[in-house]
């Protein structure tokens, strides 16, 4: 029999090289795992739970909830909340910073997650994820709204979990990015893609098409370029595709290439985007730039933006090293 490592196994032995590591973190981790497994058993029995559809409230961005939503953020905040390892929590689906209920010791790290992204292709059985980022907080005090504003450079760990045909969790902690699948007869998740790198070069490219009038001209003419194929400058013929879930977008893009975009548009004015920085844009761009690719507003680094809101939108372009410097340089012209 081949000796299979687990997640647990790997983490502890990742940081066995740190010398200054205390073994929170894996700690943390695990119980992340073990939330995400429940959120897994729990998206799959889909209509059977009798929790598919809306819950017919808003959350804080005025997107109506799905019963989903709902039930994976109580799933994560119970799964956290008591172990002793955070000060504080941010999820997309509670306005308010979550603080650690008076009965529980408060740790040293701050967790920030979208609890199921890609929540509109539930109902159609498609695949959902949740996506998660560690900060390091003030050890054993409340969390305050600003401890959390810390720009992506500084996350000590960044994941989503993918519920998909199998469930994955993609994970790094600043040395590359690594991919577990969750073994479900024995309930760990088995490292199967270690040390995951992008592809450079590509040919397939992902956006809502169905928003292009209002996209800027550097991704007006990105996309054109693209969709001209060998007719036009760029001389090779492209592919596209569009989930609907950046979790499912993500890991595509790790796996063979490409370029994902989520780009500011003049909807309504003042709209950043749609993606949220602090649990959907910072964890994605730890992972895709430590796996060799880039992520970008367009104009600046995603990871140096230097967060006012906990809630904040940004505009996200990522993938590929070749096509995101190309898109990026479409902006300075
Ligand atoms: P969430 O379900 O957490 O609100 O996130 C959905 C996000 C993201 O996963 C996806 O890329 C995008 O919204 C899809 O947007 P459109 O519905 O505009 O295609
Ligand atoms: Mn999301
Ligand atoms: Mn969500």
């Amino acid at each position: 029999m081949s000796t299979q490592t687990t997640l647990t196994q790997f983490i502890i032995e990742q940081q066995r090289k740190l010398p200054e590591a205390s073994g929170d973190l894996t700690l943390l981790i695990n119980d992340i795992a073990a939330a995400c497994k429940r959120i897994s058993h729990t998206v799959n029995r889909g209509s059977m739970t009798g929790m598919l559809g809306s819950a017919e409230t808003e959350n804080v961005q005025g997107e109506t909830q799905k019963q989903l939503d709902i039930i994976t953020n109580d799933i994560m905040v119970e799964a956290l909340d008591w172990t002793g390892h955070l000060s504080g929590m941010v999820s997309e689906e509670v306005d308010d910073i979550i603080p650690i209920p008076e009965q529980f010791p408060k740790g040293k790290y701050l967790a920030l997650f979208d609890p199921l992204d890609g929540s509109s292709n539930i109902d159609i059985n498609l695949t959902v994820g949740t996506i998660f980022s560690i900060l390091a907080g003030e050890d054993g005090a409340d969390a305050r709204q600003e401890d959390f504003l810390q720009k992506g450079t500084e996350q000590v760990c960044a994941g989503f979990v993918l519920y998909g045909p199998s469930t994955m969790m993609i994970i790094t902690t600043g040395q590359g990015v690594n991919g577990f699948t969750l073994d479900q007869d024995v309930g760990e998740f088995i490292l199967t893609h270690p040390q995951m790198t992008i592809p450079e070069e590509t040919q397939e490219f992902s956006i809502n098409m169905s928003n292009q009038r209002f996209w800027e001209p550097a991704v007006q003419r990105y996309i054109d370029e693209c969709l001209q194929g060998t007719e036009g400058s760029r001389d090779k013929n492209f592919n596209m595709r569009w989930v609907a879930s950046m979790v499912a977008e993500v890991y595509r893009i790790l796996t063979r290439g490409g370029i994902f975009l989520y780009p500011v548009d003049n909807r309504d004015s003042g709209r950043a985007g749609k993606l949220r920085l602090m649990y959907e844009a910072n964890p994605m761009g730890f992972i895709v730039e430590q796996a060799g690719g880039i992520c970008s507003t367009g104009y600046e680094r995603i990871l140096d933006i230097q967060p006012t809101d906990i809630h904040q939108r940004v505009p996200v372009i990522l993938g590929s090293k070749s096509e995101v410097e190309r898109v990026t340089a479409y902006h300075q012209e």
